[in-house]
């Protein structure tokens, strides 16, 4: 088995001298706030470091403490995470600052139980924000970590069904003088050498430890399952202007749910037959009118699904008398004000590109 002090010892050593500089990591030997670290756990939940680095730094400088962040409207918060994509996290965000400041008087609870209790705050994310923040001897096991323990145990399981067991190899690797440096030095060590496809071994710190290095057989681990094909949902969205002053309708989804809170353009039910009969289509638009079909279509992936979009057009002529609460009119040249996800904003593209009239 390997040794893990030595992997402990030889991989904190690397972290001291080789540690990534981001933005919401303290110096050696300072306290990380609290308030970053769960800022930058919760942003980096499915989301690349790259893609986090401007938003984070974005976030920091509009609301400077959890404080000012728990006063900001729920609108500032959803259209400052624009493009980070799952939107519930940027709700639950605001819920949790305004918990933490509510109920904890402004400090982030210190255990992992603790933590737990946050709104948007799993068991991954409790794990990391004790062991990064408050030097809580725990392991937070993402996809970088299970890949690294399959490599150093040579775990040949499939995943997912070696998540338990990587979970308890991964918590041998608890540093217990500094269990936060060392699942950022897991973390560093996942992200720039013990990389998915083509492992760095030849400048790896802890090769000698690593049993998969051992047998050749490092860059073919973890085993994973066969993947399902994703399926594809059909969607057709209507953009809608009205006369007086050319302005297009936007519609805020329910709280709940894939893009939840997000401000799109209409559209029919999302479904997974490919053709939308006109009659139906048009019992589903939000008004009836000379709906046209633009030509081409939008498409958009997100993690379980892939998505096509046909776009129509129409026109309310006014004194139509159509309005509802939840209803939100915006010029056409005023979209970057509205929280559109990527996706409606693809479909704004498309719209305003005008794909010829079929
Ligand atoms: N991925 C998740 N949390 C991270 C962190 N704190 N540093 C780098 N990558 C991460």
């Amino acid at each position: 088995m390997p040794d893990t002090r030595r992997i402990i010892a030889d991989l904190l050593a690397h972290y001291d001298s080789h540690r990534r500089r981001l933005p919401w990591r303290a110096d050696p030997g300072v306290r990380p706030d609290p308030y970053h670290v769960w800022l930058s756990e919760i942003m980096l939940q499915q989301t690349t470091v790259q893609t986090v680095i401007p938003y984070f730094e974005h976030f920091l400088t509009r609301w400077p403490t959890v404080a000012d962040l728990a006063a900001a409207e729920q609108d500032a918060v959803m259209h400052a995470w624009q493009g980070l994509g799952y939107y519930s996290r940027a709700r639950n965000l605001l819920k949790c600052a305004r918990v933490v400041v509510g109920e904890h008087a402004g400090r982030f609870p210190e255990t992992e139980a603790g933590l737990r209790t946050l709104p948007g705050v799993g068991p991954y994310t409790a794990a990391a924000i004790a062991a990064i923040a408050f030097d809580q001897p725990t392991m937070p096991v993402d996809g970088n970590i299970e890949r690294v323990s399959a490599r150093l145990f040579a775990v040949t399981e499939a995943m997912p069904t070696a998540k338990p067991q990587l979970k308890r190899l991964a918590a041998t690797m608890i540093a217990t003088h500094r269990p936060g440096d060392m699942a950022q030095a897991l973390m560093d060590h996942g992200a720039t050498i013990c990389t998915p496809r083509s492992p760095a071994c030849g400048r790896c710190p802890i090769a000698d430890e690593c049993l998969a290095h051992a047998g050749g057989i490092a860059a073919d681990l973890p085993r994973k399952a066969p993947k399902k094909a994703k399926p594809t949902r059909h969607a057709v969205f209507f953009w809608l202007t009205r006369a007086e002053d050319g302005a297009v309708l936007f519609q805020r989804r329910p709280d709940r749910g894939l893009l939840g809170g997000m401000v799109m353009p209409p559209s029919t039910d999302w479904r997974d037959e490919q053709a939308w009969e006109t009659a139906e289509t048009e019992r589903q638009a939000p008004v009836a009118t000379d709906w046209k079909p633009l030509n081409g279509a939008v498409s958009h992936t997100f993690t379980h699904f892939h998505f096509q979009m046909q776009v129509w057009v129409g026109h309310l002529r006014s004194g139509r008398g159509f309005d509802s609460a939840d209803d939100i009119w915006s010029p056409p040249d005023q979209l970057d004000r509205l929280a559109l996800p990527t996706v409606a904003k693809k479909v704004c593209r498309h719209a305003l590109s005008g794909g010829t009239l079929v």
